[in-house]
């Protein structure tokens, strides 16, 4: 795709592709012996999970939410609400979070607290990217796929105004 917003390569697809079975592998041994939920985080996380859970190699199921975060285009508020919630319980389940991108941390922050409140076994969360410089709360997701620097990154799931989902690559915006 020839499009002048689409700026420098951030993370090549190859590299995509070679991080993701590397942390399927992971996950694999991690829940050896159990079952997973794997909970994407609609929309970015699409394209992930479908990659992710092709290197799954314990029995798991998956699940979508949808949020929305109150704020500017390019700042998060920490105000989430929720638009699409779980389809099923997950009392005693062992769930993930799949998510894009961890940027401020507050969507996360809340994703896991809400989900800690329905007692599940365990609850972790997988982000395919984080952006250190930006993160304004204690959080460390247990699966990291690639630290970025502080862009404004499209592809491979992110948008920008709903654009660029699309590519197989991830990009800086460039404006
Ligand atoms: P946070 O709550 O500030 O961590 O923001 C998390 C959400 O904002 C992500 O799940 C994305 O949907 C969106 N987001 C943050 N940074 C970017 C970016 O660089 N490109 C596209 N979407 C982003
Ligand atoms: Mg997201």
């Amino acid at each position: 795709m020839s499009d002048p917003a689409i700026g420098e390569t951030l993370v090549a697809r190859e590299d995509l592709q070679r991080r993701i079975a590397e942390l399927g592998e992971e996950i694999s041994r991690d829940y050896e012996g159990r079952e997973l939920i794997m909970v994407g985080v609609l929309k970015g996380a699409v394209l992930f999970l479908a990659d992710l859970m092709r290197h799954i190699e314990v029995p798991c199921e998956i699940d979508f939410m949808a949020v929305s975060s109150y704020g500017s285009q390019t700042d998060s508020s920490g105000v989430v609400r929720i638009l699409k919630d779980l389809d099923a319980p997950i009392e005693d389940r062992d769930v993930l979070i799949v998510e894009d991108i961890i940027d401020s941390g507050l969507t996360l922050q809340y994703l896991m607290r809400n989900l800690n409140a329905r007692r599940p076994a365990s609850l972790q969360a997988c982000a395919l990217l984080t952006k250190p410089e930006r993160l304004r709360v204690d959080l460390s997701p247990k699966y990291v796929g690639f630290e970025i620097a502080n862009r404004f990154a499209i592809g491979y799931g992110l948008d920008h105004a709903q654009k660029y989902r699309n590519l197989d690559f991830v990009a800086a915006l460039s404006e």
